[in-house]
C-alpha cells in the first residue's frame, strides 16, 4: 500500500474519531465501530489513574498498552508521545515527571490536537506541549528528550525504520525507549497484512517480532526488548477480522495466538 494512501486514511479515521469524543461519545480504531477496539483498548488503565484525568482524555484512549506505567519516568525528566491522539499518557507522564520536567505531544491529526489541548486545559496542567507533525519527522532537535514513549502507533507508519531512526536522533545519549505497540510472531496471511480497514485498525501494518528488533538494533538502539503484555486468541481475532469484510472464521485460525500488543524498550548507548 503506497504511504500518502495510508496516511490519509489514518488521518480520516482518527479525525473522525477524536470528533466523536469531542462530541461525548468513545473514540473507535477500526472497522467495528465502537467494538473493534475492545480486546486491544480495553482496560488498559487503573481507576487511580483514570480518577484524575479528563473523562475525554480516558475515553478518546485508543492504545493497546500503558507505557507510562512501564517506563519508570522520573521527576524532570522530558518525554516525548509518539502519535498522542487525545493525549492519555501526555498527561500521565506530566504527572510523573513533575513540575521540573516536560511532556510534549507529537500527533499529525488536526481533530486529535484539539482534543488534546481541551484535554490539557481540563486538567489544568503547564508542563505539556502537543505539536503538530509527523512521526516520521519529528519537529525537535536531535538529543532534546529523555524518554520516548508510544501507544499503538508505530504499527500504522507505512515507514517504520525512519520512525526509529528519528526516535534515535532526537534521544539523548542513555534515553530511552518505551513503547507500547501491535507485534506479530510469524506470517500474518496476505489478505490481512493487504486490508486498508485491519491496517488503520492497528493489525495489518504490526511489525514482526524479530523484525522490529532487528529495526531497532540497525538505528542504534541497545538493549532491545519486547515483553507480550496481551495475546489476541480466535475469539478476539475474529472479532476484529469480522468488520473488515474478510472471512473472519478462516483467518482467525491463523491470526489467533499470533498477534499480540507488547511493550518495546530500547536504549540509545551513551555518548
Ligand atoms: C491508535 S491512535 C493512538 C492514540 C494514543 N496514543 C492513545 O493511546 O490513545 C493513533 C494516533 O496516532 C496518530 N498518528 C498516526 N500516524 C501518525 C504519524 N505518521 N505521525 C503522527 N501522528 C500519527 C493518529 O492521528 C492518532 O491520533
Amino acid at each position: 500500500m503506497a504511504d500518502p494512501d495510508i496516511k490519509e486514511a489514518v488521518r480520516e479515521k482518527y479525525g473522525e474519531s477524536a470528533l466523536k469524543v469531542l462530541a461525548g461519545e468513545r473514540g473507535s480504531c477500526g472497522p467495528n465501530e465502537g467494538g473493534c477496539c475492545d480486546p486491544v483498548s480495553d482496560n488498559l488503565y487503573d481507576a487511580a489513574e483514570k480518577a484524575g484525568l479528563p473523562a475525554a482524555a480516558v475515553l478518546a484512549s485508543l492504545g493497546c498498552g500503558n507505557p507510562t506505567a512501564l517506563a519508570e519516568l522520573r521527576a524532570g525528566e522530558t518525554v516525548l508521545d509518539l502519535g498522542s491522539g487525545g493525549g492519555i499518557d501526555v498527561l500521565l507522564s506530566a504527572k510523573r515527571v513533575g513540575p521540573t520536567g516536560k511532556a510534549y505531544g507529537l500527533d499529525m491529526t488536526d481533530e486529535m490536537l484539539t482534543l488534546a489541548r481541551t484535554n490539557q486545559q481540563a486538567a489544568g496542567v503547564t508542563n505539556v506541549e502537543f505539536l503538530k507533525g509527523e512521526i516520521e519527522n519529528i519537529p525537535l532537535p536531535p538529543s532534546s528528550v529523555d524518554v520516548i514513549i508510544s501507544n499503538c502507533v508505530i504499527n500504522l507508519s507505512s515507514d517504520k525504520r525512519r520512525v526509529l531512526a528519528e526516535a534515535f536522533r532526537v534521544l539523548r545519549p542513555g534515553g530511552r525507549f518505551a513503547v507500547s505497540d501491535v507485534v506479530v510472531r510469524g506470517e500474518v496471511p496476505a489478505e490481512v497484512r493487504r486490508s486498508m480497514e485491519l491496517w488503520v485498525g492497528c493489525i495489518a501494518g504490526a511489525l514482526e517480532e524479530a523484525e522490529y528488533r532487528r529495526f531497532l538494533s540497525e538505528a542504534g538502539f541497545a538493549d532491545v526488548d519486547v515483553e507480550p503484555t496481551r495475546i489476541y486468541a480466535f475469539e478476539d481475532a475474529r472479532a476484529v477480522l469480522a468488520g473488515a469484510g474478510l472471512d473472519a472464521d478462516a483467518l482467525a485460525r491463523d491470526v489467533g495466538g499470533r498477534v499480540m500488543s507488547a511493550f518495546v524498550r530500547a536504549r540509545k548507548p551513551a555518548a
